[in-house]
Parts: structure tokens; sequence; C-alpha cells
């Protein structure tokens, strides 16, 4: 009996047989279609390659492709669990011509595979083909000699395929198999068609036409195949089932469950079971690709699936968390064809354990109010809107997952009621709002986010995406289109951008849509909203329109080593200086980055080296950085470090890098956590080279570091090297001896300094610096009076040399004004036994005042002053003269 492996392998080897190339499946996150929540169909990867937007160097191609229908569209959460084939998650075998082959290749093709290499019998076959197509009629015939009454025409949707409301589409046919009319059920186009005798296995489409907006069809540049047959349901058939719940991979995961649980695998329980075992694939492989459970858009729709088998494992009687123990068997039967899966499952298994201890606090009373709500009902009443609502509000039960519980009961909820409970909370919500003192510019982004909800962000993983342009804002009012040079605010359903916040500055880069192009030059959150602020560079950009998001790279990768490299100077500051640390502020720009926090000190050289060395060690140790998503609680008994202060709502992204003994994380070997919703580096060595430029003062009790990251701080450093060997070669030394020679270059100058200024002094005393002669006193009116010039003698050698002098008097009166470039300094003196008569003080500031300055001061023995313009020294000179030839006899 082949295994689901063995058969997927045989499909795809076929096709890469005949021709194909064989392409991984694409993510269940569609980046190349804006109107889809997830891939639900082996073409989606390829929607550009059948419009000829898109060229590869293939034209044939063939792919396992990981499907997920639950939410938007393609919705088949409700009946998994009820029924033998739906499933939230499946795998989709396909093969597609671009133009190459079409209807006459496509069918015989399949019908080989189908007869001969899977060996089904021809005579259990029959197919279904669109009314018109005559010419697919006639290809079975030729083919596989069917009887009419085995090719029957349908001539409904049934028989034309089409992604969604526009793109490729064509008609189609399909492939059936007859279990046998032991079976109940009628031929398709029957009225008991919805039988289960008669099962669709595979669909052949022939793409051939473009469906638009407007409702019109184009013909498609080329006629192509896109084929999708569910490896479940093709397996089923092959292993002599009839439930794809009993094929290998579905029941080794619904057997895991029931001994997880201590159950009967296909006891009461097993409709729980296959629940589980369906939910387990769809919730791992999203996250696998990147969705993680949140309160909107894709992951709500995650958390909604989990939430529903979470209730399921409690009505099994489990007491404790059981999802997160049913990973390794997933890993182990699909690990590897999907190894994305084994990459992830830590990740997976932590978040799926923290999500289901969650729920489980608010579970058991939820379903206590349901039962009473229930029981005050009417026989078969529906549940109240509000009571439902009350249930997701309050107790975290998603509208599904209540009815799903009351699907047991024979009971539906009011839906109504449900949505104006829902309106009145959001209502609520806005008057809160406008009362909280917001702009009023934001009232308009606030309106669209009720309209529309919040953007999504798929930035995470991915810097290139598409998405709906929602909303295009010009000066502040909403406008339909805008035209080259217009710069516009632009909102769109789901985005790669980030927008600035944490410290991270947003994203920029260009938006593309087929009628015109922007350039992005910020990123910003509004009201749950991502703001591209852009400006128009060619055409027009049409509000509706899709359009094509491309972040900056260059500039990302930059962004995300400095926040990367924030976390881990973070954590070496803490180790370095202590505890008391805690951030204060951050930037983390593509230039730089900055990190502000409390510490009351200057740091040393030392210990700043340490921290740079520190920061360098966890780079190469280039450890893979790890996102997690958990309660504020859980993140804080890893050791998370959080922001004080900071409110955090039900669930926290932790970011963890680095290991190190130091207790934090679930191993206890964690070196740095933290909350943080910014976009990291996939291993701290992305980082490449840390440097820290600059430490300072930011305000009271809070420093500033400053660094940078990668080739900036290779450049860095390189020009500080430059410099070193300049020195070096100016100094005419090696560069481990600048340094030395600098100290000693330093030691001899203030040497020489003092040289200098003594031997100044002395040539003063001798009548040299500009006063010629040896000075001589003069009697002015009965006191000796020495007076002089002087040039080269700095204003603070002049105290020492007017003590010289009087010294040199014995009695009198001494005036000393030095030219210190341009600049008057001035110093008199008077001995002791004249103070009386005459103070110095008076002689600095009539010396001062005639040179237009003002001031001085001192004691009537010695006193100092400045003047601005030395040049008038001479008069100054003539001026104190005068001013004591008027004292007193
Ligand atoms: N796109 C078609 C389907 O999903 C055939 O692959 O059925």
């Amino acid at each position: 009996m082949p295994s689901l492996n063995d058969i997927r392998s045989t499909f795809l080897d076929y096709f890469g047989r005949n021709g194909h190339r064989i392409v991984d499946s694409s993510p269940l996150v569609p980046r190349n279609d804006p109107t889809l929540m997830f891939t639900a169909a082996g073409m989606v990867q390829f929607k550009n390659l059948f419009t000829g937007v898109e060229h590869r160097d293939y034209t044939r191609a063939t792919t396992a492709q990981k499907c997920v229908r639950a939410g938007g569209k393609h919705n088949d959460l409700d009946n998994v669990g009820y029924t033998a084939r739906h499933h939230t998650f499946f795998e989709m075998l396909g093969n597609f011509s671009f133009g190459d082959y079409f209807k006459e290749e496509a069918i015989p093709l399949a019908w080989n595979l189908l007869t001969q290499e899977f060996g089904i019998d021809p005579d259990r076959l029959l197919v279904t083909v669109y009314h018109t197509d005559e010419e697919a009629v006639k290809i079975w015939k030729a083919t596989a000699g069917l009887p009419d009454e085995r090719i029957i025409r349908i001539a409904t949707d049934d028989n034309f395929w089409s992604a969604g409301p526009t793109g490729p589409c064509g008609p189609c046919t399909e492939i059936f198999y007859d279990h046998g009319d032991h079976i109940p059920g009628g031929p398709p186009g029957s009225p008991d068609e919805d039988g289960d005798r008669f099962i669709e296995i595979w669909n052949l489409v022939f793409m051939q036409y473009e469906q638009f907006e407007d409702g019109t069809r184009r013909d498609l540049p080329n006629q192509s195949i896109d084929t999708g047959m569910g490896l479940e349901r093709i397996g089923a058939l092959l292993q002599g089932k009839h439930d794809n719940y009993d094929t290998d991979i579905l029941r080794a995961l619904i057997e895991a469950s029931a001994q997880a649980t201590g159950t009967d695998p296909d006891g009461a329980g097993n409709v729980h079971h296959r629940v589980i075992a369906d939910h387990l694939r769809s919730t791992s492989f999203l996250m696998a690709d990147g969705v993680l459970p949140s309160n909107e858009g894709r992951g709500y729709v995650l958390r909604r699936i989990m939430r529903r088998a979470m209730r399921h494992a409690h009505l099994l009687g489990a007491k404790d968390p059981v999802m997160h123990r049913l990973v390794p068997a997933l890993v182990q039967q699909m690990g590897q064809p999907y190894p994305e899966l084994g990459r992830a499952q830590s990740m997976i298994q932590e978040t799926l354990l923290s999500e289901e201890t969650r729920f489980r606090q608010t579970l058991e009373r939820g379903l206590r109010l349901l039962d009473d709500e229930v029981a005050g009902l009417a026989e078969g009443a529906a549940l109240p809107g509000g009571a439902a609502f009350k249930l997701y509000d309050t107790y975290g039960f998603p509208l599904d997952l209540t009815q799903d519980a009351l699907r047991e009961k024979g009971r539906q909820v009011d839906i109504a009621g449900f949505d104006a409970a829902m309106a009145e909370q959001k209502a609520k919500a806005r008057a809160a709002w406008a009362g909280s003192g917001e702009t009023a510019d934001a009232a308009i982004w606030y309106d669209l986010a009720e309209r529309s909800g919040n953007t999504e962000f798929l930035g995470y993983d991915t810097e290139e995406a598409e998405g709906t342009i929602q909303a295009i804002v010009q000066d502040g009012a909403a406008v339909e289109v805008a035209k080259a040079g217009d710069t516009i605010q632009i909102v769109l359903n789901q985005t790669p951008f980030y927008a600035e916040a944490g410290g991270q500055v947003g994203d920029t880069g260009i938006i593309a849509t087929t009628t015109g192009t922007g350039r992005v030059t910020d990123t910003r959150k509004v009201a749950g909203l991502y703001v591209h602020f852009a400006e128009v560079t060619e055409g027009e950009i049409k509000r509706g329109s899709g359009a094509k998001l491309m972040v900056d790279h260059d500039r990302r990768t930059l962004i995300r080593a400095n926040h990367s490299a924030t976390h881990l100077l973070n954590e070496a500051l803490r180790e370095v200086l202590g505890d008391h640390v805690a951030q204060r502020g951050s930037l983390n720009a593509p230039d730089r980055l900055r990190f502000d926090f409390s510490h009351p000190s200057a740091i040393s050289p030392e210990d700043l080296a340490r921290i740079d060395a520190r920061v360098n060690a966890f780079i190469r140790q280039n450890d893979a950085v790890s996102t997690r998503l958990m309660s504020p609680d859980e993140a804080r008994a890893l050791g998370a470090q959080a922001l004080f202060g900071e409110k955090y709502g039900d669930e926290v992204r932790v970011v963890s890098m680095g290991r190190g003994d130091t207790g934090k994380g679930s191993d206890g070997k964690t070196w740095s956590i933290e909350l943080c919703g910014g976009t990291h580096v996939a291993r701290t060595g992305d980082i490449g080279l840390f440097a820290l430029v600059g430490d300072s003062a930011s305000s009271a009790g809070v420093r500033r570091i400053e660094a940078l990251t990668g080739a900036a701080a290779r450049d860095y450093l390189a020009g500080q090297e430059q410099r070193l060997v300049q020195t070096a070669q100016v100094l005419k030394s090696g560069t481990a001896e600048v340094p030395e020679r600098v100290r000693a270059l330093l030691e001899e100058r203030r040497a020489l300094q003092n040289e200098v200024a003594q031997l100044r002094r002395d040539l003063a005393m001798a009548g040299g610096g500009g006063g010629g002669a040896a000075p001589g006193a003069e009697d002015v009116n009965g006191i000796p009076f020495l007076s002089q010039v002087l040039s080269g003698v700095s204003g603070k050698d002049l105290p020492s040399l007017v003590d010289a002098h009087k010294a040199r008097l014995g009695s009198g009166a001494v005036l000393l004004i030095a030219d210190a470039g341009g600049k008057a300094a001035v110093a008199a003196g008077v001995t002791d036994d004249l103070t009386a008569r005459i103070s110095a003080v008076d002689l600095v500031r009539t010396a001062v005042e005639a040179m237009g300055g003002k001031g001085g001061g001192g004691r009537a023995d010695m006193a100092q002053g400045g003047a601005k313009d030395a040049a008038a020294a001479p008069g100054a000179l003539d001026a104190v003269k005068a001013y004591m030839e008027g004292l007193p006899a």
C-alpha cells in the first residue's frame, strides 16, 4: 500500500519525467495575491505566469502545494471533523503548463498517471466537462475510449474554474471515481450527486481567459493548464479507504492524539481526534510559514483553528495542554518533504503550549456559561448574540468555536445579535478615542480602520508582497487617484513595510501598480493602519487597485543589524555596569543606533571597551535569533526585559538571542531576551561588527551610547586606524609606539613651556620684552614709579614680575601692561610703605579705563585687570602718571 509520501513522490516524478520542473510548494501566505488570505490552490504561485506578466525559465511545472482553506473565501473550517473529506489543511498535487501544452496533452497525461502509474481500474473512472467543450469530449474519447454516458456535460460553475473574482480562469474537466453501487449517491450532475459513491479526484482546468473586476473577460496570451488533485483524496483511494482521515498521515496523527489523551482513537471521541489531527496540521504549517496567533487577520484565523482544536482536546477529558505534544508526530510524518516544519518545530511547540495554557484558563468557565445560557433557552432556539459576544470578548471563544460547541446541541447562534454587540463595542471604543485628545487628522484614519480593519503586517517574513490599495490621502482628504508628482499617504490591506515603532524607523521602498509607481519615503502607524508616505513618481496610483510593495532591502538589512545589536548592547551594559541599567529610549536607523539608558555616572574607557568586546563576542557566536509570542507573565518568567511602565496587551513578541549561562530562557542559557516588535537579523553573525562611537550624558541620570554596525563600523574603525598610521608617520615611529611617543612629546612640551616662561620673565626684568634698556623708575609726584609695556609675556606672569620690580625698588609703584595677542593684561603693585597714599587697584582701573575697558581688582599692594585694546597701552601709562600727579602730595 503506497504511503501519502510515496504517492506525492510518484506524482512529482511522473511529471518531472514528462518535462515538468518540480517546483517547491509556495508559502501558505500568498506573496503575489493581495486578494487571498491563504494559498488555497496549486495555481496561486503561478498566477502571473498564466497572465503573461511574469516569465520563468520553464513552461511546465509540477508541485505538491500546501493549502489552507479556513477564513477568507475558501473556508472549510466548520465541516472539519464531521465529514470524510473536509480539511483546513491539505496538499494539492498539480501539473501546470504556461502556454506550453493544452487539453490534448493534459488529458492523456492525467489518464496515464491514474491508470498506469497508480493502477486505478479505468472502468471505475468517469469525467465531467463544461457543456460547450466538445473538444474535451473528443480528447477523452480518443484517450480513454470513454463511452458517452461516462462523459458528463455540466453547464454550471462546477466546470468553470477561477481562483477568485478576478484573474485567470477557464472551463475544466473533472475526473471522478465510482466507489460502487453499495455506496449511496448519484453521478455528478444528478440530484443525489452529493452522496459518497462518486468522488471527484482530479480537476483539470483549461486556463484561457482572464477575468477583470468590471466583468469583462479577455483571452489569455497563451492557453495554459492548471490541474489540482487533493493528495488525501487520491491517497484514500489508493489505500483502499473511503475516508481521508483513514489515510496513513492523518491516521498517525489521530493515534498520536488518542495516545496523548489516553482515549480510544475510534471510540466516541473519534470526531475530536479528527478535528485535532486536521487542526494540528494547519496551525503548525501556518506557524512554520510565519503566521503567529493574534487578534486580527490571518493570525486570528490561526487562533480560531487552534482554539477549536483545544476545545476538542478538552472534550476528550485532557487536563493539560495537548496540542504541543503532537507536533513531533507531525514532524515525523511530514518533516521530510516540508523541512520548514522541522526548522520551526520548537517555536511551534512553545507557541501551542503557551496558547493552550492561556486558553484553558478561560475555557472551562466559558463552557459553563454556555451551558447555563443554553439551559435557559427554549427547545431549538438560537443562542442570543449577546451571550456569544460575551464568550468572545471575555472568554476568548471565537464565534466559530461557539457555533461548533452548539452544533453538538443542535443549536445555532443569533449572528445578527452577535454582530450588533460587536458594533456597539466598536462604537464605545470610538467614543473613547474621540475624547482622548488625538488630533483631528487622525480621524480620517480611524474611520478607515473601522471600515476596513487594521493593516496586516507581513514584514517579519518577507520584504516583498502585494496588497490592495484601500485608501489614498492627499492633504488630509481621501482621494481616488494620485498623479505623478503628488505627495500622498497610502493604506493597503497588508504590507511588508515596517511602520516606525519601538525606536526602529519606518521602511522605505517602492510601490508599483499597473498604472503607476510611487516612492515610499516613510511608514508610520496610525490607529492600527500602516500609513505609507509616498510620492508618485510615474503614472497614476488608484484606490482599489492591487500594488506590489517592495521594501528597500539594503536599508532594511542595515536597520535589522542595528536593532539586533541594540539588544546585545542592552545586555552587555547590564552585565558590565549592573542591573540598574534600564532602557530609556533608542533609535534603530539604517546608518547608526542610539541607546539611552539609566546610569548615574560617566562610563570609564575600560568599561566601554568591555561592553564593545561583549557585543562583538555575541555577534561572533552567530546564534540564531528566535521570536516567540507569549503572555507578558510568561515572558517575565523567562527573564525577559520589558520597558518599565509600558502597557502590554495579552500577548507579547519576545526576541531572544545569544547563548550564555544567565539562568534566563526556557533552558536557562539565553543571553538576551526582550519584548520587541521590531525586525531582526536571522543570526547574530549577520550584524557583522559592532563599534561604539559615542558615549555622552543625555539628561540627568541617563547616558547615551551611539554605535555602528557592519560596513559602517568597519569604515569607522578603518578611519581610526588610518589616522593612527598618519600620526605614526608624523612621529616617525611604529603605530605601537604612538601613545608613548605622544606622552613623551607632551612632557617635553610642558618642560619647554616652563623654560620659556622663565626666560621671558628674566628677559623682562632685564629690560627686554619690548622695554629696551633695563627699566628704571621715574619720580612722579614724589613716588618712584616704574612702568612698562611688554610683549611676549603672558598675563599670568605679570604678578611675579611686579613683585620682582617692587623688591628691586624697595619703595615705589609699578605698572605693567602686557600685549597678549592684541589684548591688554594689566598688573600694578605698590610697596607697603606707600599703600596708604596710593592703591594698586586705582592704578589698574585708571589704565584699563584709558584703554577703553572697565574694572580691575585686587588689593592695595597688588591688583590686576584687562582691556581689549593693547594698542592704547602707551596712552594708558600717561593716563596713570597724570592720575598720580593729581594725588595730594
Ligand atoms: N485550480 C484548480 C483547483 O484548485 C485546479 O488546480 O481545483
